[in-house]
């Protein structure tokens, strides 16, 4: 099975958690992307769904899928998004598609988080993935000093822009054992939106895509 079949049979197992009539919050990505294919073909009703970017809103839109603004919905039961990496606690970096900060305000707002994902995203230690950090563009210069004396080194995703307006720093060189004490630490830093660690908001969670199919992951 290659990666991209992997991520698909995760993302077929979420729909089983997609109740008739609900409002689900979709996440960005390859594996959200066939998330939303299956989604489309699968023919369950939906009030609508709330979308973490621009580019999966349109995707959405493609199919015919209604698309809401999270002020108009209230909670949300559901959220269904990828990861980059996962740890055993289902702890997450996101933010390699740069949609982190609508990913995480999807995620706060929904009851429910399922993850998928394909095997290569579960990790014993996050950030081999540089960690993304959307960052008010006149903050990019001390931002990236912060993140020095935290143990990182950042780089500048060139040539891009975030939904937002804004530019991601990513962070390499963190290896991520207390990941909620680092998402506190960083989301402090004046000039910091968001930073790509889900660990105060986990999944709830992990659909992994395997060579066997899909696989469960609840926290550890
Ligand atoms: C986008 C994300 C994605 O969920 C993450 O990058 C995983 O992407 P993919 O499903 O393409 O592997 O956080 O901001």
């Amino acid at each position: 099975m290659t990666q991209d079949e992997m991520k698909r049979a995760a993302a077929a197992a979420a729909l089983e958690y997609v109740e008739d009539n609900s409002i689900v919050g979709i996440g960005s990505g390859s594996t959200a992307n066939h998330f939303i294919d299956l989604l489309a073909k699968s023919m369950i009703p939906l009030k609508g769904t709330v979308a973490s970017s621009i580019k999966s809103a349109e995707r959405l839109e493609s199919h015919g899928i209604k698309v809401m603004d999270l002020n108009q919905t209230g909670p949300l039961d559901l959220y269904v998004d990828g990861a980059d990496e996962s740890d055993a606690k289902l702890n997450l970096i996101k933010g390699g598609g740069g949609a982190l900060t609508r990913e995480k305000i999807v995620a706060a707002a929904s009851a429910k988080f399922v993850c998928i994902a394909d095997e290569s995203k579960l990790v014993d230690v996050m950030g081999k993935f540089p960690l993304p950090v959307e960052v008010i563009p006149m903050a990019q210069s001390y931002v990236a000093r912060e993140m020095v004396k935290l143990g990182g080194q950042p780089a500048l995703r060139e040539g891009f822009v975030t939904d937002n307006g804004n530019i991601i720093l990513d962070v390499v060189g963190l290896e991520i054992r207390d990941p909620v004490g680092l998402e506190r630490k960083i989301n402090q830093i004046v000039g910091v939106v968001t930073v790509g660690l889900f660990a105060a908001r986990p999944a709830d969670v992990l659909i992994l895509g395997t060579p066997g199919g899909a696989q469960i992951v609840t926290a550890s």
